[in-house]
């Protein structure tokens, strides 16, 4: 039997991490011959992921360069994109979520003919502002999309209301909680692991609390992000807090960060971490602060509560779990609702079922990419 050529399109460090189980659930399908192909929209980040889930793209178009615009982004990864497609001929191309190289791809295999499946289709604020620009690239791709994977019904609500075809529309549940699964399943049981990873983190203070941080999204850079780096340095004030700040490498974000919070003795930058370490300073966290998608869905999961530096989400299932808030950039909501969790806990704390996933998105993708 002739195995279903399915190539697959990601470029960023959040496309890989929820990518990658799709790669393995594909490789793992008798009737496709998965071919994945980077952008490289990020390098470093995405190299990272790559480097884990052992996957060996089949194409790396390295499209980043230092202080490109989104205009010039988009058309090389257009343009790149379309070759490969000719050259491969796919029965279908797979893009994921919201980036410059989802919205560029999925309009390349539109330009093309080849089907596009969208995996974690369906996310919407109703604000073509927040996010930016990826509220604009979703919405591409959904015409695009000859069909969609949505991580939860409401996603699957959101297209319905849209008016495309309810025949096309699949809730499959987020990769991510699949990713996040395997991660700490991965840790857990191996002591070699846990080593290393105690090893890598001794200088952490083990009386006190972590907060974990995270913050990269567009449209809070300048005021918002100065707003959030002020709230971080007020918590900083407790004693019993440690916080713990994975930078994110755009310049636009990394020159902030390091100028206001770079010399506070209870608040450690970090260069971006590895998926495996990243996941064990979640395991630790008390809290999570955070503008990030991602972890907005992998810290419930986890059980950790996730204080949302954005004025809006397109992850609403968790908010009403109770998991997460919303507290946008002002800096006395923030660090009110963190000492709040930190010295009453979450409403909703502990281990919870995830609203998003229970670690088999990638299987049913990949039976439905199979029988397409
Ligand atoms: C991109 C996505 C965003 C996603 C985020 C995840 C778009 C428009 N934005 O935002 O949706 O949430 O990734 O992190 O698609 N850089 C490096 N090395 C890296 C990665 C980035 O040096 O490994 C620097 C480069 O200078 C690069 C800049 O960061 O030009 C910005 O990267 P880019 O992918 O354009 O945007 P992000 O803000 O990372
Ligand atoms: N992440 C990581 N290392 C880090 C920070 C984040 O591996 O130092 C992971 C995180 O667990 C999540 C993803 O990267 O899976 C989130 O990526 P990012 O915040 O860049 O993008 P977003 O989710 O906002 O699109």
């Amino acid at each position: 039997m002739t195995r279903k050529k399915v190539l697959l399109v990601f470029g960023t460090r959040p496309e890989a991490i929820k990518m990658a189980p799709v790669v393995r659930a594909l490789q793992q399908h008798d009737a496709i011959h998965p071919i994945v192909a980077v952008t490289a929209q990020h390098r470093e980040m995405l190299d990272q992921v790559l480097s884990l889930f052992e996957i060996r793209p089949d194409h790396d178009l390295d499209v980043m360069r230092p202080g490109q615009s989104l205009d010039s982004l988009f058309a090389t990864v257009l343009c790149r994109i379309g070759g490969i497609l000719q050259q491969e001929a796919p029965a279908m191309l797979l893009v994921h979520g919201d980036t410059t190289t989802t919205a560029a791809s999925a309009l390349a295999g539109f330009h093309n003919r080849i089907p596009v499946g969208h995996v974690e289709a369906g996310l919407r604020t109703g604000d073509l502002r927040a996010p930016w620009p990826e509220e604009g690239n979703r919405r591409l791709v959904a015409p695009f999309a000859d069909i969609h994977f949505c991580p939860t019904s409401r996603a699957a609500g959101n297209l319905l209301a849209e008016g495309i075809d309810p025949g096309r529309i699949h809730v499959t549940g987020n990769t991510v909680i699949d990713a996040v699964l395997d991660a700490n399943a991965r840790i857990a049981a191996s002591p070699a692991l846990q080593a290393a990873l105690a090893r890598q983190f001794d200088w952490l203070a083990p009386s006190s609390r972590l907060v974990l941080v995270t913050g990269h999204r567009r449209e809070s850079f300048g005021h918002g992000l100065r707003q959030v780096c002020k709230a971080l340095l007020a918590l900083a004030e407790r004693q019993d807090v440690q916080i713990v700040y994975p930078v994110h490498l755009n310049p636009a974000v990394r020159g902030p960060v390091t100028a206001l919070l770079g010399t506070h003795p209870r608040i450690h930058l970090l260069p971006p971490q590895e998926y495996l370490p990243f996941i064990e300073l979640m395991r630790r966290a008390s809290l999570v602060i955070t503008d990030s998608g991602g972890i907005q869905e992998e810290a419930p999961a986890l059980g950790k509560p996730v204080l949302v530096t954005r004025d809006t989400t397109e992850r609403t299932e968790a908010l009403e779990q109770g998991t997460v808030k919303l507290v946008g950039t002002e800096v006395e909501r923030i660090v009110g609702s963190a000492n709040e969790v930190l010295d009453r806990g979450f409403p909703a704390g502990g281990l919870q079922s995830s609203p998003y996933g229970d670690g088999t998105a990638a299987r049913r993708i990949a039976a439905l990419v199979a029988d397409f």
